[in-house]
């Protein structure tokens, strides 16, 4: 059934959405990129072409296949531009409200046998296939930041999942040269289980003056051996998605252990976002990311 998926539709032209376009065209899938923004797609077009360069510069890919993917990409505008194919990925907002509504217009237009598929960090995937037509074709495939970089893929089935449609997602993952893991529909799954409340934890470091910005992740970094320190990191992932799974875990575990750290809340209320918007625990405005703290 892997065969039979050659187009691929990515909804949420984002950091994440754009990381699995590229991922997709280098495998030879036809992608087809939206976002509720216009603006957005150009943005992201821009960026996976910007990515592929340096990928061939680095001499990972070839100068043909970069021209080949780019050309295997278009942007569709409106959700309709998504309705024949046989695939479509969710990679927008991490808001369950917005993914309710995008299954709402986007069921009644889509090829009935597309799977459909999203890359939540933490929403319960069970709920969310319960908002589509398709609970039985609706999966959890969850991408790693920076998507071309990463090697792994986490596969959640909710309960409806059949067999078929698991099948025919762990072959795609496969052949986009990534390595599967398993995880049970818990919130935040493997990965964010163990990762975000790490990184909230080195945020109350921060609020309770343990240590700067600097001084926090320089420890993580030499003193832990992490390849980056777990502000930076935040930062990368962006505060928003953050809090977001934070909240999930907070929500749906129901441990006072996963209280989102107050500082997190107000830099996200502050629109300090991370590199995304320029700023958060570092400021990405200048030359070189300077700590805020
Ligand atoms: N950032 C990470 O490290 C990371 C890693 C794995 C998974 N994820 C998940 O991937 C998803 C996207 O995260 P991101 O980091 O790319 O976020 P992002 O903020 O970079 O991008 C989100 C995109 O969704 C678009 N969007 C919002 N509402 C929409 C709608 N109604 N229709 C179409 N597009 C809409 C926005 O315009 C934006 O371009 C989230 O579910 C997140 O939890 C993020």
């Amino acid at each position: 059934m892997a065969s039979a998926i050659k187009s691929v539709g990515i909804i949420g032209a984002g950091q994440m959405g754009n990381g699995i376009a590229h991922v997709c065209a280098v495998a030879g899938y036809d992608v087809r990129l939206h976002d509720v923004s216009e603006e957005r797609i150009k943005e992201a077009l821009a960026t996976i072409n910007g990515n592929m360069a340096r990928q061939v510069s680095a001499g990972s890919l070839g100068d043909d296949d970069k021209n080949n993917a780019i050309s295997r990409i278009s942007a569709a505008p409106k959700i309709e531009d998504l309705a024949s194919l046989d695939l479509v990925i969710e990679a927008a907002t991490e808001d369950e409200t917005v993914k309710r509504k995008i299954y709402a217009n986007l069921c009644p237009v889509l090829n009935p046998e597309a799977i459909l598929a999203t890359n939540t960090s933490s929403l319960s995937i069970t709920r969310l296939a319960s908002a589509t037509d398709r609970p039985e074709r609706f999966i959890g495939i969850h991408f790693m930041n920076p998507v071309p970089v990463m090697g792994l893929v986490e596969l959640v089935r909710g309960i409806a999942t059949e067999d078929l449609t698991f099948e025919a997602s762990k072959a795609f993952v496969a052949s986009l040269d990534k390595t599967v893991t398993v995880a049970e529909d818990f919130p935040a799954f493997i990965v964010n289980r163990i990762l975000l409340p790490m990184i909230n934890e080195a945020i109350y470091t921060l609020y309770e003056g343990v240590g700067t910005v600097e001084a926090i992740d320089t420890s993580m970094r030499l003193g832990a051996n992490h390849p980056i320190g777990p502000l930076q990191l935040a930062d990368f992932i962006g505060l928003d998605t953050c809090l977001a799974i934070m909240q999930v875990l907070y929500d749906g575990l129901a441990d006072s252990k996963y209280r989102p750290c107050p500082l997190l809340v107000k830099y996200v209320e502050a629109g300090w976002l991370g590199q995304k918007t320029g700023r958060g625990f570092y400021d990405y405005r200048g030359d070189e990311p300077v700590p805020t703290r």
